[in-house]
């Protein structure tokens, strides 16, 4: 979910929206802002996207220069109208805006009920709102006054004691029209100063274009906000003096352009993004790759005997690629685990394993969690990132970063490559530090140089694959096959169909495909070998043949001038022949054009799939 608040002297409504419209990536069930209007605090909110409530808010707006917005990403509650936030607690003396889960919501809400109050929502954020307004109540009793900041912050403090679980929270009072309060507990706020005038949201992207300036509230922090100042508490230690940090400016280039979709647009920039990921890497003269911020000197480095690569979804299928990557080329036992099952394992780990988290966004909560659970354990953890100053970025103890552009579309495409991309120049970093040869880096170098134009081959397929996606649109079930290094491609491919077109796939190694898959294989059940030629090719084409042997219709991605292919196969997309450890970065680009085409047919939103967000930032 994304959060985004104002208090200033600039009208908040337009300013929330625009803020929300940034966030959007992050959950696009629901969309609503509360604005204060000096005596009372009013709120409009509506199921759909940010663009609906827009509409809703557009019809009547609400005056004022404080307020609070969100967009949101379903956990507890379906998807409604009285489900979106902002939430009011009692008779509307509190509003607030959450992200994260209340995990002792139900007996809260029990424990509120009795009390009297009246949930409207099935949602575990009211219960926030509700507890605040009953905290609140209980100070007045206690003969607090109501025109002093402190009554309320006393009241948040005994609302957050009582909470299990992670919350980003901002909150407005109706008898306190010029204070906004914020607290963080697991799941990311961040400040802008301004002049008059403070803004925060869940990242900075709301921020930009406002402020340069900005403060990150940590666990347990909150945040009395005013127009003029920004005063913040931590639970154990009391009043901190705020570090304000310079915003990394980020480029907003995430225009449309000629492109029908983002997906489609991110896809076609992929030469580029693979060429940025590369730039300034390349030793050509030592033979390696060279990364700035890994922050381990190469005495470090030489001692790591185990790599773990933690990640969510499609960066976890870029680290089984770096898995193959790095014990192939640096011959360190390396695995790679979901981030979600690492953060509560207990998995043995030698003094001198070392940790890379692998994230597009730098935000998901799982692999933010897995990252400090291993830092808390003393292991080197570092970060394969998009987003420059995202959370995991600043958290890690160094990384590097893809520098591939904002990501728009909900399907990872280009952050894809490009993970893979800076994984295999962090395996020849690695190798050639231990047993790679110079002629063998030089190889390497020599081949990836090539990659950029290899991709822009591939991408002329784009009306072929469009073809082809005509005669399977309509297909239910899809088997997605490879082997070696194309096992993952054939995990990721079947990812990126089932996420926008809501097709079932499954991906499976080509030859493991007979303990059960090859039970599914019939006449309705295409499946998409990934075959280029290399060190196996054979043995994949004998399990393509097991499968035509059973009316399975087949979609072969293979290499330029493999004829043969074409007899046996009922549809082929050609890639150029290139290396083994370089076939997931040509063969995602049909791949990823299979799926954007099918999806486009059966008219599903690319871009926006249903249930999907950008970026998941709750566990
Ligand atoms: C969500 C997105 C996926 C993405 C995954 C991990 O599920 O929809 O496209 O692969 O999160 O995201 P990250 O930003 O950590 O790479």
């Amino acid at each position: 979910c994304g959060i985004v608040g104002y208090i200033g002297h600039r009208p908040a409504g337009p300013l929330l929206i625009k803020g929300l419209q940034k966030l959007e990536y992050r959950g696009y069930d629901s969309a609503g802002v509360a604005v204060h209007t000096g005596s009372d605090i009013e709120v409009r909110k509506k199921k759909g996207r940010v663009m609906e409530m827009a509409a809703l808010y557009k019809s009547s707006p609400i005056k004022g220069s404080v307020g609070i917005g969100h967009t949101r990403w379903a956990t507890h509650g379906e998807t409604n109208d009285q489900n979106s936030h902002p939430h009011v607690g009692g008779n509307g003396e509190v509003i607030i805006v959450h992200n994260g889960v209340i995990e002792n919501y139900a007996s809260l809400r029990s424990k509120l009920q009795a009390l009297g109050y009246v949930f409207r929502t099935t949602t575990d954020s009211e219960t926030i709102a509700h507890l605040l307004s009953h905290h609140l109540e209980e100070q007045i009793k206690l003969g607090e006054s109501l025109d002093d900041t402190n009554t309320y912050l006393k009241a948040v403090e005994n609302t957050l004691s009582k909470l299990k679980g992670t919350y980003g929270l901002v909150i407005l009072f109706r008898e306190l029209p010029d204070v906004m309060i914020a607290a963080r507990l697991g799941s990311p706020l961040v400040i802008g100063v301004g002049k008059g005038e403070h803004f925060i949201a869940s990242d900075a992207s709301p921020l930009i274009g406002y402020t340069e300036e900005v403060i990150y509230l940590s666990d347990h922090e909150v945040a009395v906000l005013t127009r003029d100042e920004v005063e913040v508490f931590h639970r154990d230690e009391g009043q901190q003096t705020p570090s304000i940090q310079t915003l990394d400016q980020v480029s907003e280039d995430a225009d449309l352009g000629d492109f029908e979709h983002y997906m489609l647009k991110e896809i076609f920039e992929q030469p580029q993004t693979l060429e940025n990921a590369m730039r300034g890497r390349i030793d050509e003269d030592e033979a390696t790759a060279k990364f700035g911020g890994l922050n381990l000197d190469p005495q470090q480095l030489r001692k790591i005997d185990r790599v773990v690569l933690t990640a969510c979804g499609t960066s976890w299928h870029s680290g089984l690629v770096g898995e193959y990557l790095l014990e192939e080329f640096a011959r360190i036992p390396t695995e790679v685990e979901y981030a979600s099952e690492l953060r509560y394992r207990n998995p043995p780990m030698s003094e001198n394993t070392m940790i890379f988290a692998i994230t597009q966004s730098g935000e998901t909560a799982d692999t933010l969690a897995a990252m400090r659970e291993c830092k808390r354990k003393g292991h080197p953890t570092l970060a394969i990132c998009n987003v420059v100053g995202s959370t995991i970025a600043r958290e890690a103890d160094g990384g590097i970063y893809l520098h591939a552009g904002p990501e728009v579309g909900v399907a990872s495409t280009k952050a894809f490559t490009s993970q893979v991309m800076v994984l295999i120049q962090l395996a020849l970093f690695l190798g050639r530090m231990r047993h790679l040869s110079y002629p063998a880096g030089r190889r390497i170098i020599d081949a990836i140089h090539q990659v950029p134009d290899q991709v822009r081959k591939c991408l002329e397929c784009n009306d072929l694959v469009k073809e082809i996606s005509q005669k399977y649109c309509n297909f239910n079930n899809f088997l997605y096959l490879g082997r070696l290094y194309n096992f993952p491609g054939a995990l990721e491919g079947a990812l990126k169909l089932k996420e926008i077109s809501y097709i079932h796939a499954e991906g499976y190694p080509a030859a493991e495909m007979k303990h059960g898959p090859i039970a599914l294989v019939d006449e309705e059940t295409p499946s998409v070998f990934v075959v280029p030629r290399g060190q196996i090719y054979p043995k994949v084409m004998s399990n393509l043949e097991e499968v035509k042997a059973r009316k399975g219709p087949v979609i072969a991605i293979a290499c330029e001038g493999d004829r043969k292919i074409a007899d046996i196969a009922d549809d082929v997309i050609y890639v150029p022949d290139v290396d083994d450890f370089l076939q997931p970065l040509v063969t995602a680009i049909p791949l990823q054009l299979l799926s954007y085409h099918i999806a486009v047919q059966r008219g599903c939103n690319v871009d926006r799939p249903r249930n999907l967000a950008k970026s998941v930032t709750v566990e």
